[in-house]
């Protein structure tokens, strides 16, 4: 052989080795990115929660809740389909207007009564204010005329300029 065609064949050969490189990386790059398409279609199977609105017939008032009376009726909540009870069939009334103070050791479920009043985990039994059922409404119906100030806040951290 003479020394060109060798030449020729050194450089090929070696700028051959970068491109299988090339090759490589970009399909485990494609492999990372199609970690992305998997959560879409995992989010796309997850099951639907109730109507967020009803039709105007099932509407409740403009104006409710206008009293504020609340009812739990054997109201029982659990956080997964199959969970424990966490709440078992509570009855209790609140008059109109009436402030309440909810006492209980740590995890006795003071927090879930207000998960179940905004229809946050699993419910049996009833509850209704001003005497409509809240789970015969729309979610947002509902939720947008409760208000709540959880106990755990939500902070958000915002960059502090030096000497501040
Ligand atoms: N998101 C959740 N998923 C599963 N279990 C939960 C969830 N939130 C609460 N629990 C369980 O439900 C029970 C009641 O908890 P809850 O937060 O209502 O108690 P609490 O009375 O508000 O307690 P604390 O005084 O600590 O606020 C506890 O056993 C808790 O572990
Ligand atoms: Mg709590």
């Amino acid at each position: 052989m003479d020394g060109s065609n060798v030449g020729l064949a050194i450089t090929q050969s070696i700028s051959l080795t970068g491109i299988f490189q090339w090759g490589m990386r970009q399909s485990a790059e494609m492999e990372n990115q199609m970690t992305s398409v998997e959560r879409v279609l995992e989010y796309t199977k997850l099951p639907q929660e109730s109507a967020l609105r009803v039709s105007q017939e099932k509407k409740p008032p403009a104006d409710w809740p206008a009293e504020g009376a609340i009812d739990f009726d054997n109201l029982s909540l659990r956080y997964s389909p199959e969970g424990n009870l966490v709440l078992n069939k509570l009855n209790f009334h609140i008059e109109p207007q009436e402030k309440i103070g909810i006492v209980g050791r740590t995890g006795a479920g003071k927090s879930s009564i207000i998960q179940a009043l905004f229809r946050l985990a699993y419910l049996e039994g009833t509850i209704s204010i001003d005497g409509i059922d809240i789970t015969s409404i729309g979610l947002h119906d509902l939720r947008e005329k409760l208000s709540i100030i959880p106990q755990v806040t939500i902070t958000t951290t915002v960059p502090r300029e030096r000497g501040l």
